[in-house]
């Protein structure tokens, strides 16, 4: 099935052909035009969020990627994919573009594709299409002698880049000076650290090193409760909106989940309020999933009685309060999938899954709560210009030898740790399959 891209409305929207509109014009420019050093994590949700110095940068994509047609780009991948055979594996994730998950051998959400990561130990390279918190994840997970590259280094997550190393060590010792470090009768300590999915892999050692864990928005639930199990109270990182939404379905008070903000000190909470607190949230969040709100929930609902409202966890409470149901990204494409012909859904996540998800259920109306088409733009960074490239690379075709290139390490100092909480949440939740892209 050939599915109508995003890329391809923001063109039809920005020549007139179509209407609707956009949240920049600088989406219908290629990604490269921001390798040049250009400040800011490019157009789309994320374009206001201040990038952290030190951010990986992109080098220049060569000029033979920047002006081939899309046609030319597809046809290169496929060729370079074919004769790589089963050397290469091409991981993707929901909020990729379809010029480039086309491409993909597996598709799912990012705890379908650490699993994934796992299921091919014999590809000498792992290409993610994602960002850079995923394609860290699939390094821990896989083989040493496996390369993970990742098509763009500037594809990072603006969210993740919200909690750092030395601002979550800060909070840490902070909290353990309120707190102690002794456990009490039920031999729980007095906090567990705990982050999501999307953080730097030095967060992820952070929790091995502490008694912590990974969760992502499919599992957090379950994390929360494993952590309960072994702690008084949570210390969630990075994303605010998924530590409480979580949190407060599972009957957690909202008065008892202080938020964290590391500029200030106690992270601008009393004594008493993280004495009495269950989950201390962390002062961060997504701006693709931050631009939904409740009016638009109301529109939906005035304007297609019936209509089922899914958002994902990283919108704000009231927005999960308003829709119908929330969860991952697998979580709304299994309900779409599951229910009968002729329903009508408004879905808040991002853009490209959204538009695939309607274009693969003509049964369903499906569109998105947002009316403005807004990208995660660090997803929108992997262009399939790069894909071509890093593949060509490991072929030899445009350089001899073959090279690979923008390979994702993660220290052996950080993996160890980073590798021991990302097996705690792996064994706190049966593996999900990932579909067979394709
Ligand atoms: P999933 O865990 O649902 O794949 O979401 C990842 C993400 O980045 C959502 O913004
Ligand atoms: Fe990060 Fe949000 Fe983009 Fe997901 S959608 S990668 S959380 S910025």
């Amino acid at each position: 099935m050939t599915i109508a891209s995003v890329d391809q409305t923001i063109k039809l929207i920005s020549t007139g052909a179509a209407a609707g509109s956009t949240c920049s014009p600088e989406l219908t420019a290629g990604p490269w035009e921001l390798d040049a050093g250009t400040p800011g994590y490019g157009p789309g949700s994320s374009m206001g969020d201040v990038i952290p110095t030190g951010s990986p940068r992109q080098g220049a994509l060569p000029e033979t990627y920047r002006t081939a047609s899309p046609e030319e780009l597809a046809e290169r991948i496929r060729a370079a994919k074919a004769t790589l055979g089963d050397r290469v594996v091409i991981l993707g994730h929901f909020y990729q573009r379809e010029e480039v998950l086309q491409h993909a051998d597996f598709v799912g959400d990012s705890f379908q594709l650490a699993q994934a990561t796992k299921s091919r130990p014999d590809a000498e390279a792992i290409v993610f299409c994602g960002v850079h918190f995923m394609a860290e994840t699939a390094d821990l997970l896989s083989t040493p002698a496996q390369a993970v590259i990742l098509p763009n280094l500037a594809a990072g997550c603006s969210m993740a880049d919200m909690a750092d190393i030395d601002s979550v060590t800060d909070c840490w010792e902070q909290l353990e000076e309120l707190y102690g470090t002794a456990p009490d009768a039920d031999g729980r300590v007095p906090v567990i650290p705990v982050t999501y999915m999307n953080s730097s892999a030095a967060l992820k050692a952070f929790c091995g090193a502490n008694g912590g864990i990974v969760c992502t928005s499919s599992n957090a639930e379950t994390v929360l409760e494993w952590a309960f199990e072994r702690g008084q109270r949570v210390l969630f990182f990075p994303d605010q909106h998924l530590g409480r939404n979580t949190a407060k379905a599972m009957g957690v008070p909202l008065d008892r989940m202080p938020m964290w903000n590391p500029r200030k000190p106690l992270g601008g909470n009393t004594a008493a309020e993280l004495g009495a607190a269950q989950v201390v949230l962390w002062h961060g969040f997504c701006s693709v999933h931050k631009r939904f709100t409740v009016d638009q929930v109301d529109t939906a609902r005035r304007e297609h009685p019936g209509v089922r409202v899914i958002v994902h966890p990283e919108c704000p409470m009231a927005v999960v309060d308003a829709a119908d149901e929330y969860g991952s990204t697998d979580f709304i494409k299994k309900a779409i999938e599951a229910a009968p012909a002729g329903s009508t859904f408004a879905i808040g996540t991002e853009i490209n899954l959204v538009q695939r998800l309607a274009a693969q259920h003509p049964e369903h109306t499906i569109f998105c709560l947002d009316p403005v088409i807004c990208p995660c733009s660090t997803m929108y960074r992997i262009h399939a210009g790069y894909l071509a490239w890093v593949l060509e690379g490991l072929v030899g075709t445009v350089e001899e030898p073959p090279v690979v290139l923008n390979r994702i390490v993660v220290p052996d100092d950080v993996a160890g740790p980073a590798r021991t909480a990302l097996e705690r949440m792996l064994a706190a939740l049966p593996p999900a399959p990932a579909r067979q892209g394709a």
